[in-house]
């Protein structure tokens, strides 16, 4: 520790950096990469009060003037409102173009203040403060940014790479276990669709990552933060490949998430963790791969086995056919109204764009709710 990653995308490459203790170096690590010293510093009214002040101070030591943006914490705040409530803030800190936004929070604060500083004066510098394990392994890394509509989710968005990510994994001391699970779906992800080895390495230390982070001795912090920057490798590997979702590859990253983002659409954003929405999501991602692109009954079970190990949802209960259909037709990964599924031809290899036939999708999503077999 730490570790040091670096997504290559040319003029756009930035590192991510990894270890226990890093909120206080934040200042020093960002103010060699940024030309401006102006910073909107946005997090949620969860993280705020823990680590704001902390990512401030070091920011102000190494000669940034920071202003605070905090929104309600949760989902919901992925939104229009509180992207103009943001818009004024920006104005109001005097965020010229070489003004910066500093992301500090979960997925959410990164989506937002991400979309924030994509579209503020067409664009300007931000830097992710990944909180969650979530967004430290896929949300900060890649520059997707956006928001949510009530129609749909991060249905208005764009690319928009950050100068620089860090991930300081103190932060874990005090998220909840369940918003811990959540990320551990996404971790999980990465082993289904790109890295067999991984996937078995978490199956053998399971049990390692439901432990609060106060009770994991030295070695067993030093996998977490290993196993957290193998994911970022992979996540930076992807996005280098196919920065904007062109080729296919960048979609590979969507195992889970046609039926995953299906799911939080339809139960209300919040109520179902993302991550939770997305261990159903594989789940049924697996059991169409053993039917439709070669994936063995084996592997799949494997893939349920371990999201159930690490506490995660493996089906989704009292949620409508219809509702979840009309989700996932809105889906961005839909394509004239048809949508597009991640499937597994095995452990480790993964192809995107697939359309799984009406009969087959109906029957896997009735047996959702339990109203068919
Ligand atoms: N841009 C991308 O590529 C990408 C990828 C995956 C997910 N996402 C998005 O990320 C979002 C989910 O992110 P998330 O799971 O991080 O949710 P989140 O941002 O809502 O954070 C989860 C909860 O934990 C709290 N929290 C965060 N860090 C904490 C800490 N260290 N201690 C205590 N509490 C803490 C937050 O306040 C919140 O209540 C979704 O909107 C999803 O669409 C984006
Ligand atoms: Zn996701």
């Amino acid at each position: 520790m730490p570790n040091v990653i670096k997504v290559q995308l040319g003029a756009r490459s930035y590192p991510i950096h990894i270890g226990a203790g890093l909120l206080p170096q934040l200042g020093a690590l960002a103010a060699p990469l940024l030309r401006g010293r102006n910073a909107l510093l946005v997090s949620d009214s969860h993280v705020h009060p823990l680590f704001g002040e902390t990512v401030a101070a070091s920011l102000r030591a190494a000669g940034f003037k920071v202003a605070h943006s905090v929104v309600p914490a949760g989902e919901a705040s992925k939104c229009g409102e509180q992207l103009f409530a943001l818009y004024e803030a920006a104005k109001q800190a005097g965020l010229d173009r070489a003004g910066i936004v500093v992301a500090l929070g979960g997925g959410v604060v990164g989506d937002l203040a991400g979309y924030l500083a994509a579209s503020w004066l067409r664009g300007i510098a931000f830097v992710q403060v990944p909180t969650t394990l979530l967004a430290m392994v896929d949300s900060s890394v890649g520059g997707k940014t956006g928001i949510n509509l009530p129609s749909g989710k991060n249905l208005v968005g764009a690319f928009h790479q950050p100068a620089l990510v860090v991930a300081d994994l103190e932060t874990f001391a005090t998220l909840p276990p369940r918003e811990t699970r959540a990320g551990l779906a996404e971790v999980v992800k990465y082993g289904c669709i790109s890295d067999a080895q991984f996937f078995q390495t978490l199956e053998k230390h399971a049990a390692l990552f439901s432990k609060p982070w106060k009770n994991l001795a030295a070695d067993e912090r030093e996998l977490f933060a290993q196993v957290i920057a193998r994911c970022c490798e992979l996540k930076a590997q992807v996005v280098a490949g196919d920065e904007r979702e062109e080729s296919g590859l960048r979609a590979l990253l969507n195992f889970g998430h046609t039926l995953g983002h299906a799911i939080e659409t339809a139960t209300g954003y919040g109520a179902v963790l993302h991550g939770e929405a997305v261990a159903i999501g594989m789940v049924k991602a697996a059991q169409l791969s053993v039917r439709l692109s070669g994936l063995s009954a084996a592997e799949a079970a494997r893939i349920e086995q371990l999201l159930m190990q690490l506490g995660l949802p493996v089906r989704a209960q009292a949620l409508a056919w219809p509702e979840l259909k009309a989700a996932m037709t809105l889906d961005k990964k839909a394509q004239g109204g048809v949508p597009r599924f991640v499937l597994l031809k095995k452990l480790g290899e993964a192809i995107s764009g697939c359309v799984v036939p009406e009969e087959v999708l109906q029957a896997a999503g009735t047996e959702l709710d339990g109203s068919a077999a």
